[in-house]
C-alpha cells in the first residue's frame, strides 16, 4: 500500500497520492481513506479517469449509495445520468447547457449557496464524491468550510445557547431564499421540512461541529425571523476565510467530503460553457435528532 495524505489547508483537507481509485482496493486502502476522511474531512484525488460505474464502485466502499429521489425537480425522463449518479452539471439530456430560464437550471443555482448535501433528508448524507469530467476555464470553484473548526472557535456562551437547538431543513427554504417559491402540491410533499440538530458529534472522532446549510429555514420553538438571523450569524462566522478551502478544479479531479462536518458551495461560472460534474452520495446511517 502506497497511499499518502498531505494536508493542504491549515485546518483541514488532504491531498491523496499513491491510490488509483479504480482499484481493486485492498481493505487497508479503504480503511486509510476512511481514516483520512475522519481527520481531514475533505480528500482530493487528482487524475482519476473514472467511468460512472467505476465512481459508483469506489463510492460503495464507504456505504450504500443514497436514493436520489426527492432531491430535485428534474423529471425522470429529463435525467442525463443513470440511477446512482447525481448530475450537478449545467447540461440537459442533449448534452448542451440548459436554457437560462430552465426551471431545472434555476433550481440547481441553489448549489451556489452554502449547504450540506441532503440535509433536507430525514437521514442526511454521509459522504459526497464529485468527479470533474469537463471543467470551466474561469470560475466554478467549489469552496468547503470546516464546521468543526468553526464550532471550536465559537464563544462558550454561544456554544451553550445552541447546544440543544433543532433546525428545520427543506429544499424549499434554500430555493425560497433565491425567490423560487412556486412548487406543485407533489413537490411540497416531497420537500416537506425535516429536523436536524444544529450541533453534531462525529461518530468516530467525537468532534463537534455546526450542522448548517442553506436548507435550514427555521429552529424549533423559535420565531422564524429570530431563527433565520441566528442561522445567518452562525453561517457568517463559519464561512470566514480561515475555515474555507477553495478547490480549483482540474479535469479528472475527484473530491470527497464528509457532509456531517462540512459545508460547501459552487462559485459562479460562464454557463454558456459546459460544466460536467458528477456526484455520488453515500447515505447516512441515522437521523440527527
Ligand atoms: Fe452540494
Amino acid at each position: 500500500m502506497n497511499i499518502a495524505i498531505r494536508q493542504i489547508h491549515p485546518v483541514f483537507v488532504g491531498e491523496v497520492s499513491g491510490l488509483d481509485v479504480i482499484g481493486p482496493l485492498v481493505p487497508e486502502e479503504v480503511a486509510a481513506v476512511e481514516a483520512g476522511m475522519d481527520r481531514y474531512a475533505v480528500l482530493v484525488f487528482h487524475d482519476q479517469k473514472l467511468t460512472d460505474e467505476q465512481q459508483m464502485a469506489f463510492s460503495r466502499h464507504f456505504g450504500a449509495l443514497e436514493d436520489a429521489r426527492g432531491g430535485n425537480i428534474t423529471r425522470p425522463e429529463d435525467k442525463r445520468l443513470q440511477v446512482g449518479m447525481n448530475d450537478v452539471s449545467n447540461l440537459g439530456r442533449d448534452g448542451r447547457p440548459l436554457d437560462r430560464e430552465s426551471r431545472q437550471r434555476l433550481f440547481n443555482l441553489g448549489n451556489m449557496l452554502w449547504h450540506s448535501d441532503s440535509s433536507f433528508r430525514p437521514i442526511p448524507a454521509k459522504y459526497s464524491l464529485l468527479s470533474a469530467r469537463v471543467v470551466n476555464l474561469a470560475g466554478g470553484n467549489t469552496e468547503f468550510a470546516d464546521m468543526r473548526a468553526a464550532y471550536d472557535a465559537l464563544e462558550a456562551d454561544i456554544k451553550a445557547q445552541i447546544e440543544d437547538l433543532v433546525c428545520e431543513h427543506s429544499l424549499m427554504y434554500s430555493r425560497g431564499s433565491l425567490g423560487l417559491l412556486d412548487y406543485s402540491e407533489e413537490e411540497r410533499v416531497m420537500f416537506r421540512p425535516v429536523r436536524q440538530r444544529l450541533v453534531r458529534t462525529h461518530p468516530v472522532t467525537g468532534r463537534r461541529s455546526l450542522y448548517l446549510s442553506s436548507h435550514a429555514g427555521g429552529i424549533v420553538g423559535m420565531p422564524m425571523a429570530e431563527a433565520r438571523l441566528l442561522l445567518r450569524d452562525l453561517t457568517e462566522h463559519a464561512t470566514q476565510p480561515q475555515f474555507v478551502y477553495v478547490h480549483r478544479w482540474r479535469p479528472w479531479d475527484l473530491v470527497m467530503w464528509d457532509n456531517r462536518q462540512m459545508m460547501h458551495r459552487v462559485r459562479r461560472y460562464d454557463e454558456h460553457q459546459p460544466r460536467d460534474m458528477r456526484r455520488t452520495t453515500i447515505a447516512g446511517d441515522a437521523p440527527t435528532v
